[in-house]
């Protein structure tokens, strides 16, 4: 039926013969001639119909949008006047010999060829049509692009590819399971995985040496822009590495898909940054190194400052005072803008936004506007200014909490000044970023950073009790453009190191035998140093294309309430199967 896509004719000598099949895409009568537009996943290619073709205008004449057509005919340039710089096949048109009608459709919910906003919900509902639209179909292919190149890296590579299972037992990071109810096995679950990460390293147990997995990770857990319940991992893992020699070879991966796909040659080698010093100066751990606007702290100046906002917390180990300048921007925040902006920190728990306009940088205290400037002594005016790197016109905005709520209130607003004020750098900005703690300590309890696998460069297990939060781990995240695309380390490799760790974060002996006692097991039959990286194959995809949602980039994804408007899933299930797996639902029992 098809001899070419339709985005394939430009390449074709004008007059070649050609059968194309598709959708149309749209209907145009221009006083006796009729325009077609017919689409297929390729693109978009003009085919021409002339009055006096008989059978074949006829037939053009009953096509409506979105009926399914094959037609033939020949390529022919178009005039000058009539080129379409807009559209890719815009110079050429096919002048149809003959249309056969394959299928009807009725009106569509979506306007495939329609700019007009239509809702998530309607979208997700009739998703069939919505992938039908160009940019879908763009954002699907180039997917699954980057996947085959993906692979061609690693295949080369000596890597195999091998699956683990999705009936399984729960992996923690950090997520709530998904659990399955076992029929034969009544009152046991299954749990889907978090991720493959205690088969990977029990494949590596095996002498596997290098394996991968494009798979599919279950996650119950607040969804947001960037996450989905269930998304996909390019899942590695290696044997007899290191940190650097890994590093390196994900670099070069990642390099090989920007080239392949973007031609867009990524720095080589990405850059290192410090957990310490990413939370330091950009508050965050995924770093937006387009944005050149860094924390700067404060604290030894403001410890004296008579202004009990920020002496507190400049006086307090777990406080910091620190600020942003916004260069050149005295004149542009508006005293509106301001309160816009103390709002927007609010949300991360600041619980104000001071700020200096320094409108003459000579003048001193006189030549700064700000509501702090009353609790300033020149001298301490002075420090900050210089501290600050700042010149007449710069306006500065300060964070004075503790450090998480100044790191996450002040990380936040350098990216929203740098997007309001239109000031991210259009280059890509990939970094790692390493040395991270191996635990952090919440409400007096110890979590792991990464997860529990991951080797602390401390590999006494005594000495690891004695000061777990001072210790680093050997774990590495690769951040594009302020997006965590992946994260991985080198891993534990002996039993006793790994009980130390259950036992810091207050997993027992017998829990941890319970959860994890295969693994413990099988770190005593001769493992092999190993280490590994997952990447987030959706948010790589995401951000290759610029889209504004994860959900543009999967095919059929769930709503941010994670459910599927197509399907209607989670759906209820009959009394049958319910009693088949020994479940009664409580919910309903309430109710009656
Ligand atoms: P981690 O939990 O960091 O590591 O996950 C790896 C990468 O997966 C992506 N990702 C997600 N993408 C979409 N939706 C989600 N809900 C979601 N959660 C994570 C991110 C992240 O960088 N087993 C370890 C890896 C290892 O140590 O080898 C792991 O899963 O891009
Ligand atoms: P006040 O004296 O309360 O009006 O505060 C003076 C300035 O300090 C105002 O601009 C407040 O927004 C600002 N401010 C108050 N609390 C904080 C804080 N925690 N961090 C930064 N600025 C603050």
């Amino acid at each position: 039926m098809r001899s070419h896509y339709c985005g394939e004719l430009p390449s074709l000598a004008e007059g070649s013969e050609v059968s194309i099949a598709g959708w149309v895409h749209r209907r145009r009568d221009l006083g006796g001639l009729i325009f077609l537009q017919i689409r297929d996943r390729e693109g978009i290619v003009q085919v021409t119909i002339e009055p006096d073709q008989g059978a074949v205008f006829e037939a053009a004449d009953q096509l409506r949008s979105e009926y399914v057509v094959a037609i033939k005919g020949r390529l022919r340039n178009r005039p000058e006047n009539m080129i379409n710089k807009d559209m890719a096949t815009g110079h050429i048109e096919v002048v149809a010999d003959s249309i056969e009608l394959l299928n009807r459709s009725e009106t569509p919910a979506i306007l495939i060829d329609g700019h007009e906003e239509v809702s998530e919900e309607t979208r997700l509902k009739y998703r069939y049509l919505d992938l039908r639209r160009p940019e879908m179909a763009h954002n699907l292919i180039f997917r699954t692009k980057v996947a085959q190149s993906l692979r061609r890296y690693l295949d080369d590579s000596g890597f195999l590819e091998m699956e683990t299972p999705i009936l399984t037992k729960a992996t923690p990071e950090g997520a709530r399971d998904y659990l399955v109810p076992s029929r034969t096995h009544k009152g046991s679950f299954f749990a889907l995985p978090q991720s493959p990460q205690l088969f990977k390293q029990l494949l590596m147990m095996s002498g596997f040496d290098r394996y991968y997995q494009i798979v599919r990770c279950f996650r119950d857990e607040d969804l947001r822009a960037d996450r989905q319940p269930e998304f996909t991992q390019l899942d590695i893992e290696t044997s007899f590495v290191d940190e650097e020699s890994l590093m390196s070879m994900m670099e070069t991966m990642i390099r090989g898909v920007y080239k392949d796909l973007l031609d867009v040659e990524l720095a080589n080698p990405f850059p290192r940054m410090s957990y310490a010093e990413a939370m330091e100066k950009y508050g965050s751990d995924k770093p937006d190194l387009r944005v050149d606007m860094p924390l700067v702290t404060l604290d030894d100046i403001m410890q004296s400052v008579d202004f009990k906002v920020f002496n507190g917390p400049a006086n307090d180990d777990n406080g910091r005072v620190a600020a942003i300048k916004l260069t050149g921007g005295a004149d542009k925040v508006s005293r509106k803008m301001i309160d816009e902006y103390t709002k927007f920190v609010g949300v991360y728990g600041a619980k104000g936004m001071a700020f200096i306009k320094v409108n003459d940088r000579a003048a001193g205290l006189e030549g700064l506007q700000s509501p702090i400037v009353k609790f300033l002594s020149a001298e301490s005016a002075e420090a900050i200014l210089e501290r600050m790197g700042a010149e007449s016109g710069d306006i500065l905005f300060f964070g004075s909490d503790t450090s998480k709520v100044v790191a996450d209130a002040l990380g936040a607003l350098r990216l929203k000044l740098a997007n309001d004020f239109e000031l991210m750098s259009s280059e890509w900005k990939p970094l790692w970023v390493v040395d991270f703690p191996m635990f952090e300590e919440i409400d007096g309890h110890m979590h792991a950073l990464h997860h529990p696998f991951t080797s602390p460069r401390e590999l006494d297990p005594a000495a690891l009790k004695a000061d777990p939060t001072g210790t680093v781990s050997r774990a590495y995240d690769m951040v594009i453009n302020g997006t965590e695309v992946g994260g991985g380390s080198i891993r534990i490799h002996d039993t006793h190191l790994q009980s130390a760790v259950f036992d810091i974060l207050g997993i027992g002996e017998e829990e941890a035998t319970e959860k994890f006692g295969f693994l413990l097991d099988a770190l005593k039959f001769g493992c092999p140093p190993h280490g590994g990286i997952a990447f987030g194959l959706d948010r790589l995809v995401m951000l290759m294309v610029e889209a504004a949602s994860i959900r543009d980039v999967i095919a059929f994804p769930k709503t941010t309430t994670a459910s599927c408007p197509l399907t209607s899933a989670p759906a209820k299930v009959s009394e049958a199967q319910l009693k088949e797996l020994n479940i009664a639902l409580t919910a309903k029992k309430e109710a009656e």
